[in-house]
């Protein structure tokens, strides 16, 4: 069997470290791949063999839960002390992953999903319309994290928070992540002390959601699930288990959202014909976003697709990990269930075999049907996102209320992306400002 490529500089103990960006790994591994082709491979001090799957064809065996199984690579091991029991860093085989995920799964029910609209719609509205009323240009990364975290708050829980708490929150949450991205200074420090301490920050970020899971209203689906009792979803959840869930909704649903917001809108103000269409099509519903009801929102075909389109090309979760449940081989090379495959969506989500002129912004592409089965932004399996149908509902309305409300004006910004680990564009300035048809 041929060897399996690996980047260039590999140096005893360290391994592949030197080659990979501490603070934009996925972007450095997906580099790499230009040079070293569809699968190869990264070694870092003692984490397991990593091997960086950058194809459709290479990716496709992979997604079948049958023969492959979740692990949690880096990035997760850093974060997992935050929630050890949390939905995202548990097993599969592990009795609370189950627990939890069958004690939550209410929560994204199309009951739920109409909860959910009805207390976005005038959240939305609020945030979109004051935007218009800042200084120009305003930056649209940190305004989105602040809407998406007050949904997820106020519909998730039921919790009114003012816009100082959740900016500390947001604070919080990214000097913790900063700390657990040590590797910063040295890539996968933490391999080498072989420790994985709960960092400073850690207290203050559970105080917070404490006082979120314990201010909320019993009635808004997170806090309902994660209170339920009915025994047929097996034994109630603990204080510490529903505080670990809490911590998981507050970050995971509200980061990746933000961040799919900001990076569609960029792609917007960079096609204006495609903001056009979709208000064409928000027009042709003769209503005012705030009026349409949970089941309009599918209706908004083209409004979708431009979500669709922006996760394609920017996967704000870039990655997934999966370890083969018995020896395997993976494009000629063996793979043993000690190996992590890396399903690099950053290259796949790109593969000119599956996506013609992949590079190219057209929501378009996903008006033709449903997308191939490559296409993961939200995970694969019984490990996919629980939160797929809520991000995509709120992603879709918060456009709508954007569009028909601003026009967007671009400012000469760059595309920088950051990670942490999960993706969004660092500062995205934008000019809005209010449309004469907007009411
Ligand atoms: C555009 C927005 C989102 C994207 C792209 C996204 C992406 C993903 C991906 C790729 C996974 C699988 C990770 C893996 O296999 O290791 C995942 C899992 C998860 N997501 Fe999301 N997510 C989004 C929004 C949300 C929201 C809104 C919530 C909750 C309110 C959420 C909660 C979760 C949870 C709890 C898991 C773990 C599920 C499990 O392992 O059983 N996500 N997400």
């Amino acid at each position: 069997m041929p060897a399996v490529p690996h980047p260039p500089w590999r140096v005893p103990l360290v391994g592949d470290a030197l080659s990979l960006s501490a603070r934009t790994p996925a972007q450095s591994i997906t580099e790499h791949a230009a040079a070293l082709g569809d699968i190869y491979e990264v070694r870092v001090l003692r984490y397991p063999r990593m091997l960086i799957v950058n194809s459709a064809a290479l990716a496709e065996p992979v997604l079948d839960d049958r023969n492959w199984t979740k692990v949690n690579g880096p990035a997760f091991r850093r974060l997992a002390p935050m929630a050890p029991t949390g939905l995202l860093f548990t097993d599969t085989e592990d009795a609370v992953w189950r627990l939890a995920h069958d004690r939550l799964q209410p929560a994204f029910s199309r009951a739920a999903m109409r909860r959910y609209h009805a207390a976005m719609n005038p959240v939305i509205a609020e945030h979109i319309r004051r935007w218009g009323a800042l200084p120009q240009p305003i930056n649209v990364s940190d305004l989105t994290q602040d809407l998406a975290y007050d949904l997820i708050t106020r519909a998730g829980f039921g919790a009114e928070l003012t816009r100082e708490q959740r900016a500390e929150f947001v604070d919080t949450m990214f000097a913790l992540i900063r700390t657990t991205n040590r590797g910063k200074v040295i890539p996968f420090l933490d391999a080498v002390l072989g420790v994985n301490p709960v960092p400073p920050h850690a207290q203050a970020l559970w105080r917070h959601v404490e006082m979120v899971v314990d201010s909320g209203s019993g009635e808004a689906p997170l806090s309902a699930a994660l209170a339920d009792t009915d025994p047929e979803r097996g034994a109630p959840l603990t204080r510490q288990q529903a505080v670990d869930q809490a911590v998981v909704m507050l970050i995971a649903g509200h980061e990746t959202t933000a961040g799919t917001v900001a990076f569609a809108l960029h792609e917007l103000s960079r096609h204006p014909e495609a903001a056009d269409r979709a208000r064409a099509e928000l027009a042709e519903t003769g209503r005012h976003p705030g009026e349409l009801e949970y089941e309009d929102i599918a209706g908004l075909r083209y409004l979708r697709s431009i979500v669709d389109e922006t996760l394609r090309l920017h996967p704000v979760a870039p990655a997934f990990i999966r370890a083969a449940r018995s020896p395997a081989t993976l494009g000629g090379h063996r793979v043993t269930p000690d190996d992590w495959v890396y399903l690099n969506l950053l290259a796949i989500h790109r593969d000119p075999s599956v996506w013609t002129d992949p590079d190219r912004f057209d929501p378009e592409r996903f008006l033709a049907g449903p997308p191939p089965l490559t296409y993961k932004p939200f995970g694969t399996g019984a490990r996919a996102c629980i939160g797929r149908a809520l991000a995509l509902h709120e992603a879709v309305l918060t456009l709508a209320h954007l569009l028909h409300e601003h026009d967007l004006g671009r400012t000469g910004y760059r595309l920088d992306i950051e990670e942490f680990p999960t993706l969004k564009p660092r500062d995205l300035t934008l000019r809005v400002t209010a449309r004469a048809a907007a009411h």
